[in-house]
Formats: structure tokens, C-alpha cells, sequence
């Protein structure tokens, strides 16, 4: 494979252009760098231990991931200072967490309820560690994370467990990410942020600890959140890929929706070749949703000029792709994901090309890791 034109690759498959990934991994620690804030990516996105080490040779602080067992891959291939951003509460999840302490103890998780808090001092006491975490923070999304009213005791209740360490407080407010409009997107992201600030401050001053860590953010806010003074490290995860929902958002410096210029470039594509051209209105190509994750954004072709990729009808192993122009069976068209993270994990790897030629292939070793 190494050394051929991305357009010899067998299809369906995800290709990385390394320089554009280098670009957005780059682009996004030196702007929270002149911000004096860490970046702690989540490999949520991409999966990859690969990435994972490239983020942190930039800089990285560490790396933020969600399930456990894509924690323990992690820890394994000797990546270090994780932030599990999802509460651990099974007893199968609360075995992988021991496992992952013991090759990582430094590792980071977050709690929202005084039952967990009470599982994870107990594994803490048979460990004979302390386990450090981070307050979750309901941002008002209702997913994980307790109320600002019961993250205060919550904290206190950290800092006096015996096996427990309070580190800070985690607040990711998803449902902010893509937000079309910048300065709606603004207002919204600085008033929850200011506000978890404000709580950190009080746990600060009933507890006497300093430097708690504050972290959330994501591609979408990570600009806004990096001028919020309370916010110590922001954990953004797309930004190294990216996908067409966050090309359709504005961003205030520049506006990436020409996918070229702006803040990220489109680092991940996919590639799929027409397997059948017998209409005048579309062909078959072999990417269905068994290799591209469905929403209601279209995956934006751009190897070709007026073509679109539809939805409907052509199901699992088969994509319809409309328009005119249209190519020949055997020939190949290239596009830009709609939404990068599930897409990926559909996927065993990555071909990684320079100037179009794969110079490296990447296991996307946390693919199927779902618990
Ligand atoms: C807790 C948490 N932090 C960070 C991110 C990264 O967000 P994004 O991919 O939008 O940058 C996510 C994404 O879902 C998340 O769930």
C-alpha cells in the first residue's frame, strides 16, 4: 500500500492528508497557547493511537477519551495523562478502570452523583491509590453531570473522601458546538463557562485548594472558551479531522465553509468508486452506511463539481450519487464526511498520504471500543 496514489486504494476507505492533519493539530495548540491555555484533544474523534502521539509531541497536555475500554487501549500503547470524560459506574467498566489505574495512575475521570463517589473511593481504598477527578457539570444538555446546585457538595465530598482527589470540574456543552451563527454561539458558551467558573471559585474557597483545573470545550467554542479566564484547558476533538457540520458553522476568524482557508482544513476524506452507471440521472458507488454514518447533512464531494450524494433508498453497502457529469463505473469520488467521529468508527484504519501518495497506514485501534 505505501508508496501508491490514493486513487489505487480499494474503496470504501478513509484517507488522511498528514499535512493538513499537522496543520489543525498545530493551528489549535498554538492558538490555545497564546490564550496560555492546555489543550487536552479527545480522541473520541479519531481513535487513533497515531493521533493521539502526534497531539502530544505538539503539545498536548494529554489526552481526553470517553469509555473505558478506549481508555485501556490507550494506556497500553503508553499513552498518559487521560481524562475519562463519561461517568464509570458498571461493575465491568469499574474493572477496566482498575486495569487502566494500574498502568496509569495518574489518569483522570469525572463523577456527577455521591453513588459513584462512594464506588470509586471503595476501588480507590482496594487499589491503594487515590483516584483524581473532575466534577461533571450538567451544561444544560441533561446527559451526564450534576446540577450547579449539586456540584458543590459534590466537590466537598471529593476533597474529604480518603481515596479521592479533586482535580476540578468538567463542563462540555455540546449542544453549543454547532451553533451556525458566531455570536450566538458566543453569548451562549461564555454565559455557561462564566458560571461554572464562578463554581469553581466557591469549591476553591470552601475547600482551599488552588489551580483547579476547569475543561470542556470543543470545536465549535474552543476560540470563545479559551478567552474565558476560569477555563484552564479546553478538550476539542473534530478539529483534527474535521467534517462538513463544522464547515457549516461560522467561525469569528475567517470562515472556513470553503473548506480551504480558516482555522481547519478537511484533514479526512473518504474515498468510493461507482460500481454501476447504467441511468443518465446517478450511479451506484460502494459506500452505503455501513461506511458513512447518516445525518442529516450531505457528505460534500470534492472531487467532482455537481454532484450530491443522497440519502435515500440505496442502504447499507450502496451509495446513490446524483447530478451531472457523472462518472464512469471504476472511477473514484472523493468527499468530506458529514460528522467525523461515527463515520470513523466504522472503520479499521486510515491511509495517511503526502502530496496524494500513502506514506503510512494507521490501525484506528479504538474502532468498536463501545464500552
Ligand atoms: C465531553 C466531550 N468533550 C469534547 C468533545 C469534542 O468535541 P468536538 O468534536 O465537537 O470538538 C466531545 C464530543 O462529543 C465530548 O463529548
Amino acid at each position: 500500500m505505501i508508496g501508491k496514489h490514493k486513487l489505487e486504494l480499494d474503496t470504501p476507505c478513509l484517507v488522511i492528508d498528514k499535512n493538513k492533519l499537522m496543520n489543525n493539530i498545530e493551528t489549535m495548540q498554538a492558538f490555545a497557547t497564546a490564550k496560555s491555555k492546555q489543550v487536552r484533544p479527545h480522541a473520541k474523534t479519531h481513535k487513533c493511537v497515531e493521533i493521539c502521539q502526534l497531539q502530544l509531541d505538539a503539545g498536548s497536555i494529554g489526552i481526553s477519551i470517553t469509555k473505558p475500554s478506549e481508555a485501556y487501549e490507550l494506556a497500553k500503547a503508553k499513552i498518559r495523562h487521560l481524562l475519562i470524560t463519561s461517568p464509570i459506574v458498571t461493575k465491568h467498566k469499574l474493572a477496566t478502570l482498575a486495569k487502566i489505574l494500574k498502568l496509569a495512575p495518574e489518569t483522570m475521570l469525572v463523577v456527577d452523583s455521591n453513588a459513584n463517589l462512594t464506588q470509586l473511593n471503595q476501588l480507590g481504598c482496594e487499589l491503594n491509590l487515590s483516584i483524581n477527578l473532575l466534577i461533571d457539570i450538567d451544561a444544560g444538555i441533561g446527559r451526564t453531570g450534576a446540577s450547579f446546585e449539586a456540584a458543590f457538595g459534590l466537590a466537598l465530598a471529593v476533597h474529604q473522601h480518603s481515596n479521592t482527589v479533586l482535580k476540578g470540574i468538567q463542563c462540555y456543552a455540546g449542544h453549543f458546538q454547532h451553533i451556525v451563527d458566531n455570536d450566538e454561539r458566543k453569548q451562549a458558551s461564555a454565559a455557561l463557562l462564566n458560571k461554572a467558573g464562578k463554581l469553581k471559585q466557591d469549591i476553591e474557597h470552601a475547600t482551599g485548594l488552588v489551580n483547579l483545573i476547569q475543561s470542556g470545550s470543543g470545536t465549535g467554542t474552543y476560540q470563545i472558551d479559551s478567552d474565558i479566564a476560569s477555563v484552564t484547558e479546553i478538550q476539542p476533538g473534530s478539529y483534527s479531522v474535521m467534517d462538513q457540520e463544522y464547515f457549516d458553522i461560522e467561525y469569528s476568524v475567517g470562515n472556513s465553509a470553503d473548506n480551504s482557508v480558516g482555522h481547519f482544513q478537511p484533514a479526512m476524506t473518504l474515498l468510493t468508486s461507482v460500481i454501476s452507471a447504467n441511468h443518465s440521472t446517478h450511479v451506484t458507488v460502494d459506500a452505503g452506511t455501513k461506511a458513512l454514518y447518516k445525518e442529516t447533512t450531505h457528505p460534500q464531494i470534492i472531487s467532482h463539481d455537481g454532484l450530491k450524494y443522497e440519502w435515500h433508498y440505496f442502504g447499507d453497502e450502496h451509495g446513490k450519487v446524483s447530478g451531472d457529469n457523472l462518472p464512469n463505473v471504476g472511477g473514484m469520488i472523493e468527499m468530506i464526511v458529514p460528522h467525523c467521529d461515527p463515520t470513523i468508527n466504522l472503520h479499521d484504519k486510515f491511509y495517511v498520504v503526502e502530496d496524494d501518495i500513502v506514506v503510512e497506514v494507521w490501525d484506528i485501534a479504538l474502532r468498536g471500543k463501545l464500552a
